[in-house]
């Protein structure tokens, strides 16, 4: 049975003061709202993190962390960049790796997604390897293929570790257009066949672009996958929790 999750991508929004407060924000919500069938997950700035893991220690907050984005190398002469290593003190547990805005920003190749995300795996944290097709190449029909590649890349590297799958389209992060349920399940099947056979039971599969209250219960029950990867959404205290509680639900029922 896999664990259904709920990540909120702060993306580079909030610093630390205000990272504080959007986490005590959220657990005051939590304690209200019910969210047993979820893991929830906060991936915040990483220069955040510390200030926002002293508040989820200190307050006994149900939330786990992620980082949004680590290095491919272990240590060393590489300024600016975060190690897993330096995730893993802060009680990190997951990394998201090869986020479409990283892949199209700052020119992450498949093959450094498929390096990085090994890496994470060495270091002991798991990885949520994003991956999605633009919307040329969903109009060229050619999404089914493109996708399937990019989870073969990353699975010839790292086999059948500890890690988990984001399927999020480029034309729907951020745009407020979201993926159609019935394209989120196909993708999720589509997913779930290029996996390695010994994984397909056991990967949780996320959906990613423009998840809000308002389509997270249509998403759950009919998307096929095993929770969300939000954005925008996850800046707003009450927007983010009532997606977990909606994902919770639905989640849930289907057991
Ligand atoms: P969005 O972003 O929810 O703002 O579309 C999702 C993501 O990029 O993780």
């Amino acid at each position: 049975m896999i664990r259904s999750e709920v990540i909120g991508n702060w993306k580079m929004n909030l610093d630390h003061v205000e990272g504080i407060h959007l986490t005590q924000q959220i657990g005051v919500l939590l304690r209200a709202n019910p969210h047993d069938h979820v893991d929830v997950v906060l991936a915040p700035p990483a220069i955040d993190l510390r200030s926002v893991s002293s508040v989820v220690e200190a307050d006994r907050l149900p939330l786990l962390l992620a980082g949004q984005h680590v290095s491919e190398f272990d240590r060393g002469a590489y300024t600016g960049e975060i190690s897993v290593s330096m995730y893993k003190r802060l009680g990190v547990t997951s990394i998201l790796v090869g986020h479409s805005e990283r892949r199209a920003f700052f020119a992450m190749t498949d093959e450094v997604v498929a390096a990085t995300a090994l890496t994470v795996l060495r270091g002991g944290l798991r990885p949520v390897i994003c991956v999605g097709e633009s919307a040329e190449v969903r109009s060229a029909e050619q999404h089914e293929e493109f996708v399937a590649e990019q989870v073969a890349i990353a699975t010839a590297t790292i086999g059948q570790q500890n890690f988990a799958l984001a399927y999020e389209p480029v034309w729907a992060i951020g745009t407020g257009e979201t993926a159609s349920v019935e394209q989120v399940a196909r993708m999720a099947a589509v997913i779930r066949e290029a996996l390695p056979e010994t994984a397909r039971a056991t990967t949780p599969i996320l959906y990613g672009g423009s998840v809000k209250p308002e389509n997270a219960h249509e998403l759950a029950s009919g998307g096929n996958v095993n929770g969300f990867l939000v954005g925008g959404a996850s800046l707003v205290a009450e927007q983010f929790v009532e997606i977990v509680s909606t994902a919770s639900d639905c989640y849930g029922r289907s057991r």
